[in-house]
């Protein structure tokens, strides 16, 4: 991993060990932790909020590369310690256990904002949890952004967009979603998140970054939380069958994680003002295709089981992604075939470790 440059002085290094908070009666503006990290002399300080996560983490490697000190906030539900122990001896890196439900204070200039359950079966585990973690989550990035003077950012969803009738999908769409139906905690979650952002920026000129996520895959998603990248390798790796939801004629695009993170860090570092970016890889692929690339690369023998499409599950998904690519010159760079044998070679290996 590299380092910040060496002529730059050393910063002050913050704990490495992980802290955890006093939990749901913390008053607001209480700093999590006993002594929270205070900022380095030279590195800007930012939050991963959601670091411990599969994007956090990646997030949180690409930040430390690039020279700042970064601290990782995460309540570990989905998250885990295992996806940071590699900074386990990185100075400028601390994970602290909280959860963003409840208020918290920290000297940064930059959030993150990315706690969230991500996948259906998470997310519908406890939906009032999830909604609770998307607004009240929202609420306190930009109370902390809005105190400290941070730029803030808010991983958002292409769910905001429901089951699109505008294909492919842009920024000015303003979607299709069931607000009472099962997906409903997190696409409304989602999409009040993104009003409480723009509200803050009209009201306190609180200085946002919002980015729709689609699809996005690689190492470090959990092996068993029905997201269909992950799903069909492990079914694949393990022999067992692959379960299509569906005919699978719907279709996905999927983003490789480093691209992802490529197109959060140009959208931050960008001073111009922006609406939501839409940041997605815009290949298009059934998920029958998936299934076909992930058997065949994989050589499994595993035969395809069909199930019922789960409610309000959309039928096509694909990004346009024009705002990104003219305004941050951003756009993916990992095919398919390539980001699906970096994705399988960490899962054959998670399978084998485990
Ligand atoms: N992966 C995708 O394809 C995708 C697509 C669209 C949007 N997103 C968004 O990106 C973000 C990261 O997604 P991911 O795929 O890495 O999911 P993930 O579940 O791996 O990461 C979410 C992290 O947030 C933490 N978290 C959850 N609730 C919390 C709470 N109340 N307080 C503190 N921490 C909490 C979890 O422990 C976990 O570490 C999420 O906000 C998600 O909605 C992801």
């Amino acid at each position: 991993m590299t380092r910040a440059p060496s002529r730059k002085p050393k910063p002050r290094a913050t704990k490495l060990a992980t802290k955890r908070t006093r939990g749901r009666g913390q008053r607001a503006r209480r700093s999590v932790g006993k002594r929270p990290p205070r900022r380095g002399r030279t590195r800007k300080q930012v939050l991963v909020t959601g670091g411990a996560g599969f994007i956090g983490s990646h997030l949180c490697d690409r930040l430390i590369a690039n020279g700042y000190a970064v601290v990782a906030l995460d309540n570990l539900t989905t998250g885990s310690r295992k996806n940071l122990e590699h900074l386990r001896r990185e100075p400028s890196f601390t994970l602290i256990e909280h959860d963003v439900r409840e208020a918290y204070d920290l000297p940064v200039q930059q959030i993150f904002n990315l706690a969230c359950p991500a996948s259906p079966v998470h997310y519908q585990t406890d939906p009032v949890a999830t909604w609770k973690t998307s607004i009240f989550g929202a609420v306190h990035a930009l109370e902390l952004a809005r105190r400290r003077g941070a730029r803030v950012f808010q991983a958002s969803t292409s769910e905001v967009y429901g089951d699109p009738t505008v294909h492919p999908q842009p920024e000015s769409y303003w979607g299709n979603v069931n607000p009472i139906g099962i997906r409903a905690c997190y696409d409304e979650g989602k999409r009040a998140a993104e009003t409480l952002f723009f509200d803050y920026a009209r009201r306190y000129r609180t200085d946002i970054r919002v980015a729709r996520i689609f699809n996005t895959y690689g190492p470090r998603m959990l092996p068993h939380d029905g997201r269909v990248v992950s799903n069909f390798i492990v079914q694949a790796l393990k022999g067992e069958p692959i379960t299509i939801y569906g005919d699978g004629s719907q279709t996905r695009s999927f983003c490789y994680v480093d691209d992802l993170v490529e197109g959060f860090l140009r959208l931050m570092a960008d001073n111009a003002p922006h609406g939501p970016v839409n940041l997605g890889n815009p290949g298009e692929f059934t998920v029958a295709e998936l299934a076909e690339k992930v058997l065949a690369m994989t050589g499994s023998r595993s035969h395809r089981v069909f199930k019922p499409l789960p409610a309000d599950d959309p039928t096509r998904r694909r990004p346009e992604i024009s705002v990104a690519q003219e305004k941050l010159g951003w756009k993916p760079t990992v095919a398919l075939p390539q980001g699906l044998e970096r994705t399988i070679a960490y899962f054959r290996q998670a399978i084998a470790s485990s």
